[in-house]
């Protein structure tokens, strides 16, 4: 599904999200505060935006971007403004040592794994001890009016939009799908604290329309 949507993929998120997405992954990239000579790793980067942010926000040459899908990927290569490493690989089974990298992020990404517990507990695997792990993710507005107006943005509106800017309407169905199919953050919180992450904490952006998680090692 991604390969399919990957030519209009960043389009979408800048329509849909307002340009809030930008936002969001720019909270994102503070909140994982990449020093000087840290490895950071972006699972699930897609067509690497917010692989790119986190390199030009730290030491270049040293982001790793992992995506199980090579349209996506190949996407992020020609966009690479900035000195980044590609993996085609899967969250699940982190090509990679024990304790290599600072930081590991994952935008938008989670929620679509297949083994979540094992896709994060690879994730801890990666981290080297007082590493930190920042995901931000898709969530459900706590405010009941806010969330039935979200739900009919993202249910009724947010297919149309798609079929009119050339990308699929059912890979936008999918989209408010897996949002409520998904972990709502207190337990998404829970299951970061199950793969062995400390200090776990969570802050709710935009009326709550998307949550960054953190969690040290
Ligand atoms: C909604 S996109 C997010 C892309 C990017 N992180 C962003 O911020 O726009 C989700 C990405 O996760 C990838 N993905 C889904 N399951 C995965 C898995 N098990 N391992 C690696 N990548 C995966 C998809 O291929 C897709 O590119």
């Amino acid at each position: 599904m991604f390969d399919r949507i990957a030519p209009r993929y960043d389009l979408l998120n800048r329509v849909l999200s307002f340009g809030r997405d930008a936002s969001w992954r720019r909270r994102t990239v503070a909140v994982a505060g990449l020093g000087a000579g840290e490895r950071a790793l972006d699972v699930g980067a897609g067509t690497g935006d917010l692989a790119r942010a986190l390199a030009k926000a730290g030491p270049s040459g040293r982001v790793v971007a992992l995506d199980l899908a090579p349209e996506m990927l190949a996407r992020a290569r020609t966009r690479a403004d900035v000195a980044l490493s590609f993996v085609i690989g899967s969250a699940e089974a982190l090509p990679f040592p024990d304790a290599l990298f600072s930081c590991v992020v994952a935008g938008f990404a989670v929620r679509n794994f297949g083994d979540l517990p094992r896709a994060l507990g690879d994730m801890r695997r990666v981290l080297r001890p007082g590493g930190r792990a920042v995901v931000l993710e898709l969530s459900l507005p706590p405010s009941r009016p806010i969330r039935a107006l979200h739900f009919f943005y993202l249910r009724r509106v947010a297919p149309a939009i798609a079929t009119v800017l050339g990308s699929s309407a059912e890979a936008y169905r999918y989209l408010p799908a897996s949002i409520e199919a998904f972990l709502d953050p207190e337990h998404l919180a829970a299951a970061l604290r199950e793969a062995g992450f400390q200090r776990v904490r969570y802050e709710r952006l935009t009326f709550g329309v998307a949550t960054i998680h953190i969690g040290e090692t």
